[in-house]
C-alpha cells in the first residue's frame, strides 16, 4: 500500500515538473477537413533535455506520434522555455479521442481530444478575454457548460499586450486549468486583435505567433512588408524566433469546419484590405468557398456597430461588397465590449476616409429578416461578439435603442457573454448566453 502510494506521489511530482504550460489543442496547418484529422498538441516546457513521446489510442492501442519539436523562446521576463509541438495523426472525424504525453518514460499527461466534425457542430465565439477579470473565468466556466466542437476568439486573445508573460499569468490557467479543461479537448482557433500584436518596449509581444498554430495559408506576407504586423529589429527578433513560419503569415488564414468555410482576417490598422495582394487573396478565398452551406468572416475591428467606444473604428467596411458578393452569411467580431447583432445588410462605400473614421456609404438594410418566421437573409448579418471578458463598454446603451444605428437590431452591454453557433447543413442557429447560459438573444438563418 505503502509503495502504491509512494508510486502515485512519483507521477503526481512528476507530471507537476513537466509543464510549464499543459498540453493544449491546436487545428495547426490544416486548413480542410479530411477523411482522416489531424490536430496540434502544443505545450510548453523548461529549457532542459527530456525525451517526450505522445501516443494516440486508436483502436484499443497506444499509437506513437511522431517526435515533438520544439521552438525556444527567450524574451524577457519568463526565463528561456521551449514551446513543444506534436501532431495527431489519424484522428477519426468528430470522435474523441485519448491522447497522452509521456516525459523520459513516464505518463505525465492524459486526456480527450475533440476532432473536427466533418458536418453538424457546436462552435463558440467570443471576443476581448483574457484580462484576469472574473468576467474572464465565469465567460470559461459557461463555455466549457455549452459543450463546444471547437472555439473561435475573436481578437483581443490576451491584455494587456498579448505578451508570453501575460499567457503565462492569466490565458493558459484559465482556458486549461484542471477545474475547466477546455483547451486540453478541445481546439482553440482566434484572430490577433490589437492587443495582440508587436508592441514596442515589450520583447514578449506578439506571443500569438509562437504560442498558437493555425494554418498558414493567409496573404504570403514578409516580415517589413506594409500589411505585416511590424517588428522592431533587436527588440521582437527573439519573439519572431520562436515563431518559426508562423510569423507574419498567421495573422489572416482560412479553414473550414464541418459546413463552414471561414475567412479569418488581420484587421488591424497597418493592413490595407485594399491593396491589391490582400484583396485578391480575400476574393480567391471567397471565390473557393462558394460550395460549402456557410460562409464566416471572422476579425477583430467590426465593419458595423453601434457602441460609442470605438466608433471610428469601422474602417473595414471596404470590404463589404466583396463579402456581399461571394455570400457571406455571418460576419464576427470583438474589439467592441459588448454584443451587437445587426439586420442583414450591404453597404457600398462611397467615400474611403482615411483611418480614424467610419467608411461613409449607402445602406440597404433587410427589414423583412427577424430570425425567427423569417430566416433568409438578404447579406451578410454583423455580429459583435466583444463581451468575453474584459470590462463592458457603454452599458446604458443596452436600454437607449435611439443610441444604435438604423441596422443594429440587438445590443446588449449590461452583461458579459458569448456566441454559440449551431450549425447544420441547412440551418444555422446563432444563440448569445450569458455566463449562467442563459439566452440572451437567438436567430435561425436557414437555405
Ligand atoms: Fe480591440
Amino acid at each position: 500500500m505503502r509503495s502504491l502510494l509512494a508510486a502515485f506521489l512519483t507521477l503526481l511530482l512528476q507530471a507537476q515538473d513537466a509543464f510549464l504550460v499543459k498540453p493544449y489543442l491546436q487545428l495547426g496547418d490544416a486548413p480542410h477537413a479530411a477523411p482522416r484529422e489531424r490536430l496540434d498538441l502544443l505545450w510548453h516546457a523548461e529549457d532542459h533535455e527530456a525525451t517526450w513521446v505522445v501516443e494516440v489510442r486508436l483502436q484499443k492501442a497506444w499509437v506513437p506520434q511522431g517526435a515533438p519539436a520544439f521552438l525556444r523562446l527567450d524574451a524577457p521576463p519568463l526565463p528561456p522555455h521551449r514551446i513543444y509541438r506534436a501532431t495527431l495523426r489519424n484522428l477519426p472525424p468528430g470522435l474523441r479521442v485519448p491522447y497522452r504525453v509521456v516525459r523520459n518514460g513516464a505518463v505525465v499527461f492524459e486526456a480527450e481530444a475533440q476532432p473536427r466534425k466533418a458536418g453538424a457542430h457546436r462552435m463558440v465565439v467570443f471576443g476581448d478575454a483574457a484580462d484576469g477579470s472574473v468576467g474572464q473565468a465565469a465567460i470559461a466556466k459557461a463555455v466549457l457548460d455549452a459543450h463546444p466542437d471547437a472555439v473561435f476568439i475573436a481578437g483581443d486573445l490576451v491584455y494587456g499586450r498579448g505578451r508570453a508573460a501575460e499567457y503565462r499569468d492569466h490565458f493558459f490557467p484559465i482556458y486549461n486549468s484542471e477545474a475547466v479543461p477546455l483547451m486540453r479537448t478541445t481546439p482553440f482557433l482566434g484572430v490577433p486583435g490589437n492587443h495582440d500584436v508587436p508592441f514596442a518596449k515589450f520583447p514578449d509581444a506578439a506571443a500569438y505567433f509562437a504560442y498558437w498554430s493555425q494554418p498558414l495559408n493567409g496573404p504570403a506576407l514578409k516580415t517589413g512588408e506594409p500589411d505585416a504586423a511590424p517588428v522592431l529589429a533587436g527588440l521582437h527578433d527573439a519573439m519572431v524566433a520562436a515563431s518559426g513560419p508562423a510569423f507574419p503569415r498567421m495573422a489572416s488564414f482560412s479553414f473550414d469546419y464541418g459546413l463552414v468555410h471561414w475567412t479569418v482576417l488581420d484587421s488591424n490598422a497597418y493592413v490595407d484590405w485594399e491593396h491589391p495582394v490582400m484583396k485578391a487573396w480575400l476574393e480567391a478565398d471567397l471565390r473557393a468557398a462558394q460550395r460549402a452551406p456557410w460562409r464566416i468572416v471572422a476579425l477583430h475591428h467590426p465593419l458595423f456597430q453601434s457602441s460609442r467606444a470605438h466608433f471610428d473604428d469601422q474602417w473595414m467596411r471596404p470590404i463589404s461588397p466583396l463579402l456581399e458578393k461571394y455570400r457571406v452569411d455571418l460576419v464576427l467580431a470583438g474589439h467592441v465590449h459588448n454584443y451587437q447583432r445587426t439586420a442583414p445588410l450591404r453597404f457600398k462605400p462611397t467615400q474611403a476616409g482615411p483611418r480614424g473614421k467610419p467608411v461613409a456609404g449607402e445602406f440597404t438594410v433587410d427589414e423583412a429578416f427577424d430570425g425567427k418566421q423569417v430566416t433568409r437573409a438578404k447579406g451578410p448579418i454583423h455580429i459583435v461578439s466583444g463581451a468575453g471578458g474584459a470590462e463592458l463598454y457603454d452599458p446604458w446603451q443596452t436600454d437607449a435603442k435611439a443610441s444604435w444605428q438604423p441596422s443594429t437590431r440587438t445590443f446588449i452591454s449590461d452583461k458579459h457573454s458569448f456566441t454559440v453557433l449551431e450549425v447544420e447543413a441547412k440551418r444555422l442557429r446563432l444563440r448569445q448566453l450569458d455566463v449562467d447560459g442563459r439566452e440572451l438573444d437567438a436567430i435561425t438563418l436557414t437555405k
